[in-house]
């Protein structure tokens, strides 16, 4: 067991089609941007030792073209964390964000209340959400505008990151903060600028 007390973290992958889910992937793996790029990535686990928090973590792609609803559904179960993974370049794979891909997860992993001892019968999440822009190379500038109302109406988003497959940007950073989504829950970030 790792040293917060989890056997691993399991990080899915969601999005539109085309938004980049299997780039960042490989991206992160090959540490650089693959050119071609099959439609779905293996399931690959990062050791505990290369991690910042010391625990295994499993990344894992879905891809439309290859899996049905119910795959859908049982990996969303199966995760610990989700990317929602939006191209900002397309405003409708952003629009989809909200019309599909939140109502989706929401459904699935409903809310709970949290039971007994809370404070304000505070509503909590079943599954943390990081919010990933995707293709940063392609703006001059973030868009952290059209984001926000997006990241105050969804308590379960932790985090906004924009990041991009081609050059790397924000790459390791995108998948740090969704193991510490799991690991160590905070309130909301936006994260536009690049961390050293
Ligand atoms: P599906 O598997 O169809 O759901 O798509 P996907 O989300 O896995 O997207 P994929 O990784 O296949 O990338 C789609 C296209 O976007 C490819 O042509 C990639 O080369 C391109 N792409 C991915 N990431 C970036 C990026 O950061 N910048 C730019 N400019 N292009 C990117
Ligand atoms: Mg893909």
């Amino acid at each position: 067991m790792g040293p917060f007390g989890r056997e691993d973290v399991r990080i899915l992958l969601l999005g539109e089609r085309g938004v980049g889910k299997t780039s960042l992937i490989l991206s992160l793996v090959s540490e650089e941007f693959p050119d071609v790029v099959p439609p779905r990535a293996e399931e690959i686990t990062i050791p505990a030792d290369v991690t910042p928090e010391q625990v295994p973590t499993h990344i894992v792609d879905f891809s439309e073209s290859e899996q049905t609803e119910q795959d859908l559904a049982r990996e969303v179960q199966r995760a610990d964390v989700v990317c929602l993974v939006y191209a900002v370049d397309d405003s409708h794979s952003l629009q989809q964000i909200t019309e599909r891909w939140l109502p989706l997860l929401q459904s699935l992993r409903p809310t709970s209340k949290e039971d007994g001892g809370s404070q304000s019968g505070e509503v909590v999440s079943a599954v943390p959400i990081i919010l990933v822009g995707n293709k940063s190379d392609l703006l001059e500038q973030g868009n952290m505008e059209s984001v926000l109302p997006i990241m105050n109406h969804y308590a379960e988003i932790e985090t906004c990151v924009e990041c991009s497959a081609r050059t790397l940007r924000n790459i390791s950073e995108m998948f740090y903060y969704a193991q510490k989504a799991v690991l160590h829950p905070t309130a909301p970030l936006y994260i536009a600028e690049d961390r050293e």
